[in-house]
């Protein structure tokens, strides 16, 4: 059985003293848990002080977004490097949200998972499909081509730390969840791909995540998906209580 990981994108959201605050709530409601691998991802300019806030507490942290270059001449770009100085065991690459309106490609995106798997980082890597892509009943074919083009040249030695987040575009912040039904059909199809690829062992150590208005309401069914193996939360991470719920999630027979 995979720990199951929830980590919380805070995305643009936050100033220093106000992820303070959430930090400072979150270590009351979610002192003392073991069982999950709980990760919060806050803006780069928190967390350096939020590393600190965390320091005696099993929350990791993750950042948004790095770049693939070590260092040099790239104005407004982060590395690896320096997100593991700050305290980062995780980073997101590939968002939605990125490949929306920055630009990221599949080759982009593979090319900073290969720099995070350099400096030690583990990415978490997100896919998922359109509306129309899913009208047109194409998800599965969508995600596959993504999760093969994000892996590109990845052994399986390299593969074991890697989280894939399966993110359907139209979920995202729309309050709209895919179904837990819909997400175990693409979580299945994935976790078929990485079979294919990397075999058994590399599989039995991957997770495959969602993400997509998780919500406290929404939580418990999702988890009892047998390919669910934890979440990605935008909105409701901002609301301590609601992420600590999601966190606390009641956990079905099998788990
Ligand atoms: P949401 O965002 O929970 O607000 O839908 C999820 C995400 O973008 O990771």
């Amino acid at each position: 059985m995979h720990k199951p990981l929830i980590a919380g994108n805070w995305k643009m959201n936050t100033t220093i003293d106000q992820g303070a605050q959430l930090v400072m709530k979150l270590r009351e409601l979610l002192k003392g848990i073991q069982d999950i691998e709980i990760v919060i991802a806050p803006p780069f300019t928190s967390l350096q002080h939020l590393n600190f806030l965390l320091a005696d507490t099993a929350i990791k942290l993750s950042a948004q977004n790095l770049f693939w270059e070590k260092n040099g001449a790239y104005t407004g770009e982060v590395s690896g490097e320096m997100l593991r100085a700050v305290g980062c065991e995780y980073v997101i690459i590939g968002h939605s949200e990125r490949r929306r309106y920055f630009g990221e490609t599949d080759e982009t995106v593979n090319k900073k998972i290969l720099a995070a798997l350099r400096e030690g980082l583990k990415p978490i890597v997100c896919v998922g499909e359109t509306l129309e892509e899913r009208e047109a009943g194409r998800p599965v074919e969508k995600v596959s081509a993504q999760v093969r083009s994000a892996l590109n040249g990845l052994g399986p030695g390299m593969v074991k730390d890697l989280v894939v987040a399966y993110e359907p575009v139209w979920a995202i912040g729309t309050g709209r969840n895919a179904t837990p039904s819909q997400a175990e059909e693409v979580h299945d199809s994935i976790r078929e791909l990485l079979y294919e690829e990397y075999g058994m062992a590399a599989v039995n150590d991957m997770r495959i995540i969602y993400g997509g208005s998780v919500k406290p309401t929404n939580i418990d069914s999702l988890m009892a998906q047998p390919n669910i193996d934890g979440v990605l939360v935008g909105g409701a991470s901002l609301n301590a209580e609601d992420f600590a719920r999601i966190v606390k999630f009641e956990k079905s027979p099998e788990r």
